[in-house]
């Protein structure tokens, strides 16, 4: 959150959105940390590390938090050249993801 103050704009309220968020619902810390490496394995070689620089897809940071079950669809699926994961990934792996996701990369 230290771009908080200095950008302003955007970046600003994309923060307090994410603060918001991550008071409204709390995720256990093991939940998050399977979703972080569950991510990284899979997730960021299109999404950025640790949800920074995506190369052309989706900003995950950005990605509207009252929508989980969109999320479940889009990563199950899959959805235009993003590649589906269903079965690839178990679900208490994608539902790791979606807490990972939700809580932001604070960890
Ligand atoms: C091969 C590259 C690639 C990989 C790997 C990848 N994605 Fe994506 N992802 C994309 C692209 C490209 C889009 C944009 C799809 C579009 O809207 O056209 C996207 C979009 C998304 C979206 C937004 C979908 C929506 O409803 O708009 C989510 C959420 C997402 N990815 C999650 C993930 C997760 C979680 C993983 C790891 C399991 C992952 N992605 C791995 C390329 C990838």
């Amino acid at each position: 959150m230290k771009n908080f103050n200095i950008a302003g704009g955007a970046l600003g309220i994309l923060g307090a959105l994410m603060m918001a968020s991550a008071l409204a619902q709390d995720f256990p810390a093991e939940q998050i940390k399977l979703g972080s490496d569950t991510y990284a394995r899979h997730c960021s070689p299109c999404h950025g590390s640790r949800m920074k620089n995506p190369e052309g897809a989706f900003d995950l940071p950005t990605f509207p938090k009252d929508q989980k079950s969109r999320f479940l669809t889009s990563v199950g699926k899959g959805k235009n050249s993003m590649p589906p994961w269903d079965g690839l990934l178990k679900p208490e792996e994608i539902e790791a993801l979606w807490a990972y996701v939700y809580t932001g990369d604070n960890n």
